[in-house]
């Protein structure tokens, strides 16, 4: 039997009564399909505070680190609003990200038939929809150095925050995007402004040359970054994957998540760069949505971010592409047959738990 690890990190409000839902699914493939899931749980965010001082203790961090992909939760609350800087509930997943160089953010942004006609959207806009965006996560402005807050001193400050990429980083995600367009609609749409920063002209450059010399059988565009945040909100079907640096794919990221509807809805993989020997990538999976501490610990959360994400995870830490295919299609179908939780739900429409909504997902 295949021996496949998984590190489990529900953490804190809603995201270990979505992780219960994921829970029954490993059940149901280990008994019934003899997927050889061991599984292993840890603690991340407030409760390892409230635990041990610490967003993720050490222990913990091994523990993931040697797993073949980690699911997490949420993290946060405002029990933890004023705890110190470093240990605060974010710090868990930022710890996570940094130290397994977790440096491709995936993040789909599918519109299921069913909830088209309730999107705040024109149906025809986005009915069908199925892009991938990729987002650069362990560089870029967010990281660059110098930054800081100077002060000038005639009661002036200046703040300064650096855009740092290199050849490589551009490769690296650039490789991420061809690789998984191939197993898509095999194009690439490249955003950034080169127009006006000097990071944008040699993304620009990298991921022109990379193509020509590794993937030219994909079909490659290029789209200033705020054209490209234009568009997507205009016409979004016409992208597959689009590749972008941390600043514009955070923003454009979340302009694509409003084209599907609620944040109950979205998951997101994050990938590192293949093992030398055994070519297998670190990967964290994660519902986009937070903690959610207004409807925690009433069954009202939508699990259906955080078991697409598990989808995610079979297909892309595992190659189990017929079941991931299966599981996503489950989802569709439930929604297909009216089956909400309350965040997708038509006003007065009756709606079902967490359980029932993963209970319908698991029989489907
Ligand atoms: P949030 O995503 O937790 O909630 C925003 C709104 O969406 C809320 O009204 C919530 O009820 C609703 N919502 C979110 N997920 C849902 C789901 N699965 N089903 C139904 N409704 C859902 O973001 P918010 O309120 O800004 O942050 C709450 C806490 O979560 C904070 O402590 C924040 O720091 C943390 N957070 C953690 C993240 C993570 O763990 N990756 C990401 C974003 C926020
Ligand atoms: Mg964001």
């Amino acid at each position: 039997m295949a021996h496949r690890t998984l590190f489990l990190l529900p953490g804190d409000g809603i995201g270990p009564e979505a992780m219960n839902e994921v829970r029954k699914l490993i059940t149901y493939m280990n008994d019934e399909l003899g997927a050889g899931f061991e599984t292993d749980e840890g603690m991340v965010g407030g409760c390892a505070y409230d635990a041990h001082g610490a967003a993720i203790s050490e222990a913990d961090m091994e523990k993931a680190t040697a797993a073949d992909a980690v699911l997490f939760g949420a993290v946060g609350g405002p029990k933890w609003d004023s705890v110190p800087y470093d240990v605060r509930p974010e710090a868990g997943l930022l710890r996570l990200r940094k130290d397994l160089e977790l440096f491709a953010n995936l993040r789909p942004a599918i519109c299921y038939p069913a909830l088209a006609k309730s999107s705040s959207l024109k149906p025809e806009v986005v009915e069908g929809l199925d892009i991938l965006i990729i987002r650069e996560l362990t560089g870029g402005v967010y990281f660059g150095e110098p930054k800081e807050i100077i002060d000038l001193g005639n009661g002036q400050k200046r703040a300064i925050d650096t855009q740092v990429y290199d050849t490589y980083e551009i490769e690296r995600i650039a490789g991420v995007a061809f690789d998984l367009a191939r197993t898509r609609n095999n194009k690439v749409c490249s955003m950034e402004k080169r127009n006006v920063m000097k990071s944008g002209v040699l993304w620009n450059d990298v991921v022109t040359a990379y193509h020509k010399a590794h993937h030219s059988d994909v079909e490659l565009t290029h789209m200033l970054a705020d054209a490209g945040g234009m568009q997507l909100v205009r016409w979004p079907k016409q992208f597959d994957v689009i590749v972008t640096d941390n600043l514009f794919g955070d923003m454009l990221s979340d302009v694509a998540a409003m084209l599907t509807g609620s944040l109950g809805m979205l998951p997101s993989a994050s990938l590192g760069a293949p093992d030398g020997k055994t070519g297998k990538r670190k990967a964290l999976y994660e519902p986009v949505h937070g903690s959610a501490p207004d409807i925690a610990g009433q069954g009202k959360a939508n699990p259906i971010a955080m078991i697409a994400s598990f989808a995610m995870c079979l297909r892309y830490s595992f190659e189990m592409i017929a079941e991931a295919d299966r599981l996503e299609k489950a989802i569709a179908n439930v929604l297909d047959k009216g089956i909400r939780t309350p965040d997708i739900a038509e006003k007065g429409a009756p709606t079902v738990s967490t359980v029932e909504m993963g209970d319908a997902i698991l029989a489907e």
